[in-house]
């Protein structure tokens, strides 16, 4: 891995050569230019420091991962793991998701993973949910035929809100709810913000939709 030095949080990320990409600067070329167009590629989105992510690609090491996280110095930790144990089978994007389907082309993705996003509480705040009708259509388009999206999160309403929304469109099949998860499973990956509530005794909640 070349890196060069650097002063800021963002020239830091930067200089992670061949392992990080702004979103602003991608076009529908990227799988190509990375060789990764006939693979199964796993998207996470707003992987904060990217244990889950990271830790999924240690275990799958026959598909390529992309994770997507819009504040520089979270995904710095990611990187910074990354470089600790390298693997040639991930990717990171600074940026914000709802630009994915300018870097991605349709029916490109096997996965999208969505974990712990932000609540967005009030009713006026729906639509930024990253569960919101509006990015389930990007992500239907996103998404190969067969294609899963994966959905986690401790916040009960948002829960609802998110299996309703997909209960509502016609591209998703709903095909798991877990409403306490780690009840059931016990070695799967996690991340940051899914240990912090366990360790709390928190129930966590994860919904599996597949793209029909
Ligand atoms: C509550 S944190 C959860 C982080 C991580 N998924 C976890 O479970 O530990 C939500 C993360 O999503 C990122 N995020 C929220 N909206 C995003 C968007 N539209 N595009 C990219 N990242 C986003 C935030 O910057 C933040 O790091």
């Amino acid at each position: 891995m070349r890196r060069r030095k650097v002063k800021g949080a963002k020239e830091k990320l930067l200089s992670y050569e061949g392992l990080i990409y702004e979103a602003e600067d991608l076009n529908a070329s990227f799988l190509e230019n990375l060789g990764w167009q006939d693979s199964d590629v796993w998207v996470e989105i707003g992987m904060g420091r990217g244990q889950f992510i990271l830790e999924y690609a240690r275990r799958h090491p026959e598909k390529k991962f992309i994770g997507i996280e819009m504040k520089e110095e979270v995904l710095l930790r990611a990187l910074q793991k990354l470089e600790d144990a390298p693997m040639d089978n991930i990717k990171f994007i600074l940026g914000n998701a709802n630009l994915m389907s300018d870097f991605f082309k349709p029916e490109s993705l096997g996965r999208i993973f969505v974990n712990f996003c932000d609540p967005w509480p009030k009713t006026r705040w729906a639509k930024r949910r990253l569960t919101h009708r509006n990015y389930l259509a990007i992500y239907q388009k996103l998404m190969h035929e067969g294609g899963e999206l994966h959905f986690k999160t401790d916040a009960e309403a948002l829960f609802e809100f998110s299996v309703n929304e997909v209960l509502e469109v016609p591209y998703f099949k709903l095909l798991t709810v877990q409403l306490d998860l780690h009840n059931r499973e016990t070695d799967i990956p996690t991340t940051e913000y899914e240990d912090k509530f366990k360790d709390k005794g928190l129930k966590i909640y994860r919904m599996v939709a597949k793209r029909g």
